[in-house]
């Protein structure tokens, strides 16, 4: 049997989670792809730097067109976070006809367009289950899950580190400086936090949602932001006083053709399911007008569950690969959006 070989970019928390399964897992995974699948290069940012993990030190280069160029390497994985160099990388890889597997919600969000027009006319993969919600599949619900379906609210609790922070103000009083400190070293936050507590990276997974949900192209313009920066321990005692539990929760709405996205702290009753979702964890909800109410819930962050997710879907690539069936599951939105507070 002919190995799959895979080139990953980044060897951070989810680069790391996902060395842990492919190699951990490997003979489950062979079995079920019927082929081994070998990491063949990875791409880091400092090739010193201390690891966690042991890895050849062969493999690892600090120039990612080593990997993209690499004519043996059929995937590549992208858990390296930024997006214009990281869009420039993707397309060249996509060009070579290579399959991508991405955990960048940044960069689904902003060209996730440009990228899937470019993997449906090469006749490739991009696949980018963990983008959003880390370990929930959401993405695949939505895409196959629902396809029966019209989908009229989505609402999600999207981003770990917020509420982390919130869950740990709430029930331990915890300052909202050393908390944030407690997320980046557990491996949740991102390279920069403000995205996190400012609610952007929540913003850029509801974006994500939306397109999907709504089968609307929703860019990241589209959705109206505030994050937790602002919320004092004051505001969460009050809230609890009142029978609510505060939380940053994603609302996409659709009514009719129209839809309306919000990321905002919100004060969720206690009997809501979405109010009992703590820490790490996400949920996201979503109501169609055949299924009525669903719920998704699961851990939103972190190294294992979010490379859960990137694994999961590098064996769909290798899957699809073994029927020659790649790029025919792209989605590309093709519905023009209408949204509310659109002036044009
Ligand atoms: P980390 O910061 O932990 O890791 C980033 C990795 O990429 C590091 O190994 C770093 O190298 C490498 N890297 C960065 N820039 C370059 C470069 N220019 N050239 C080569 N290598 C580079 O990030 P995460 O693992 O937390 O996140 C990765 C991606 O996954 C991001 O898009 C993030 O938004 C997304 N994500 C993260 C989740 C999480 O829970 N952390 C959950 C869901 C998605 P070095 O190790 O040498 O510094
Ligand atoms: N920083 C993100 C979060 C990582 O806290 O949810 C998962 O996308």
């Amino acid at each position: 049997m002919k190995p799959v070989k895979v080139g990953l970019l980044g060897l951070g928390t989810v680069g790391t989670g996902v060395v842990r399964i492919v190699e951990g897992n490997q003979e489950d995974l062979s079995r079920q792809v019927g082929s081994p699948i070998i990491i063949e290069k990875i791409a880091v940012k400092n090739i010193d730097k201390y690891r966690s993990i042991e890895v050849d030190g062969a493999k690892l280069t600090e120039d990612p067109w080593e990997v993209i160029r690499d004519p043996d390497i059929d995937i590549i994985i992208e858990v390296m976070g930024g997006v214009d160099q990281t869009k420039e990388y993707i397309l060249e890889a996509l060009e070579r006809g290579k399959h991508i597997v991405t955990a960048n919600k940044d960069l689904m969000a902003l060209h996730g367009s440009e990228v899937l027009a470019k993997a449906q006319e090469k006749q490739c993969d991009v696949f980018y289950e963990a983008s959003v919600a880390g370990g929930i599949p959401i993405i695949r619900t939505l895409i196959e899950g629902f396809s029966s379906d019209r989908i009229t609210r989505i609402m999600g609790i999207v981003n770990g580190t917020t509420n982390f922070i919130l869950t740990k103000m709430s029930q331990e009083g915890a300052s909202y400086e050393e908390v944030l400190k407690e997320a980046q070293e557990l491996g949740y936050a991102e390279a920069d936090p403000t995205s996190d507590v400012e609610g952007l990276d929540a913003a850029r997974k509801m974006a994500i949602l939306g397109t999907l949900g709504f089968r609307s192209d929703v860019e990241l313009k589209d959705v109206s932001v505030s994050g937790i920066s602002k919320v004092t321990s004051e505001d969460i005692a009050f809230a609890k006083k009142l029978g609510y539990e505060m939380k940053l929760l994603g609302i996409a709405e659709r009514q009719g053709d129209e839809f309306t996205i919000n990321v905002q702290p919100t004060m969720v009753r206690k009997q809501h399911p979405l109010a009992s979702v703590n820490g790490v964890f996400n949920a996201v909800y979503v109501h169609g007008e055949a299924v009525g109410e669903t719920m998704f819930y699961g851990a939103g962050a972190g190294e294992m569950p979010t490379a859960t997710s990137v694994v999961a879907d590098l064996v769909a690539v290798v899957k699809n690969l073994k029927l020659g069936v790649n790029g025919l599951k792209a989605i590309v939105p093709y519905n023009p959006k209408k949204i509310s507070n659109d002036e044009d």
